[in-house]
């Protein structure tokens, strides 16, 4: 479940979306901690486990489709996933996200220490204690992705954090997967699952048709956008694969002596501003009570009064080898 876009008086992104996705650069970088908290830790050390299994002695080539301002790799890094020789290429389908995850990375590689030099617009070098990182930044389509054939059977692992909602999975996944090498790993994560809570129980009565009408709006962008997790739960058993790990990875958040994280008040705003936005008129006149549910949230944040949930599931994969 993606918020976009911004509330009017919050923070919005620097740098204009080339085509147009409406990301906010801010709610990306806010999402980065509760994303790392939500994160199933078994899915990930299943992750950990394999990943060396699969690339074996060769330096491990990562693809990242919808990679934002680049927190996935920082995290990787972070957490011990790259220790060694690696290249990973990270795509967007916003050139303004991946200009930003520029900027993003090079402030937390000094933060750590590490180096990330460019020698070219789009190659970068990061050299951290334990990893050697070839990083190449790419505008493209998950959907051009799944089309190359000068690419497929090449990548030991394919990432997508926050995104399958987003793509037409019947369409594009196949392709994506065939890009993996036999044994190649699939990490599909924060995959949106078709729940979402606002606590305390909202007094006027319009929350549910508010967020049965958020979740419709999903669901008319994309058919099943709104049951990511449980479709790719299935599909991940399909033919040829292996689904190795799975696991929850909602997002949960609630308030501590009335307060919240940075990150997470404006994680709060821009998610309760997205709703309202998305179903401000665009399809039909907005659900009744819109805008006094948006305000009681809002100010809900303001207090500490506020607790959210989001229900997602996290996934990794294994390409089978292709019979000889
Ligand atoms: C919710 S954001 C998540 C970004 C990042 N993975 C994160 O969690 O911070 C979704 C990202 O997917 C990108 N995106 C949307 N549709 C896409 C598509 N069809 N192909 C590639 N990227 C896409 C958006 O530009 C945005 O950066």
């Amino acid at each position: 479940m993606e918020a976009s876009n911004s509330a009017g008086e919050r923070p919005s992104p620097q740098v204009a979306d080339d085509f147009g996705t409406g990301f906010d650069a801010h709610y990306l970088a806010a999402k980065k901690s509760i994303d790392d908290r939500a994160l199933n830790r078994y899915v990930w050390t299943a992750l950990c486990h394999a990943l060396p299994q699969t690339t074996g002695a060769e330096p491990a080539n990562i693809v990242e489709i919808g990679a934002g301002i680049g927190t996935m790799l920082a995290r990787a890094v972070d957490w011990g996933l790259l220790n060694g020789p690696a290249t990973y290429l990270a795509t967007d389908c916003d050139a303004g996200h991946l200009r930003l995850a520029r900027q993003y990375l090079a402030a937390w590689a000094d933060e750590r220490g590490s180096t990330l030099h460019w020698p070219e617009k789009q190659c970068g070098r990061l050299c951290t204690a334990q990893a050697e990182i070839a990083l190449v930044f790419e505008a493209v389509r998950a959907e051009e992705i799944a089309r190359r054939t000068e690419s497929r059977g090449t990548f030991h692992l394919v990432i997508a954090h926050a995104v399958l909602d987003l793509i037409d999975l019947p369409a594009v996944l196949p392709g994506l997967l065939s890009q993996l090498t036999d044994n190649g790993l699939a990490y599909f994560t924060c995959n949106f699952d078709g729940a979402t809570l606002f606590l305390p129980e909202y007094s006027g009565g319009e929350e549910q048709e508010i967020l049965r009408r958020y979740h419709a709006s999903m669901e008319a962008r994309l058919t099943g956008a709104s049951r990511t997790g449980r479709r790719l739960l299935s599909m991940l058993q399909g033919p040829g694969l292996e689904l190795l790990a799975a696991g929850s990875s909602d997002w949960v958040i609630h308030p501590r002596n009335l307060t919240y994280s940075g990150d997470e008040v404006v994680f709060l705003h821009l998610l309760i501003a997205g709703v309202e936005q998305e179903l401000s008129g665009k399809s039909g006149p907005p659900p009744p009570g819109l805008a006094a549910w948006a305000r009681t949230r809002h100010r809900q944040v303001e207090t500490g009064a506020l607790t959210f949930l989001a229900r997602n599931l996290d996934f990794l994969t294994r390409r089978r080898p292709s019979p000889p």
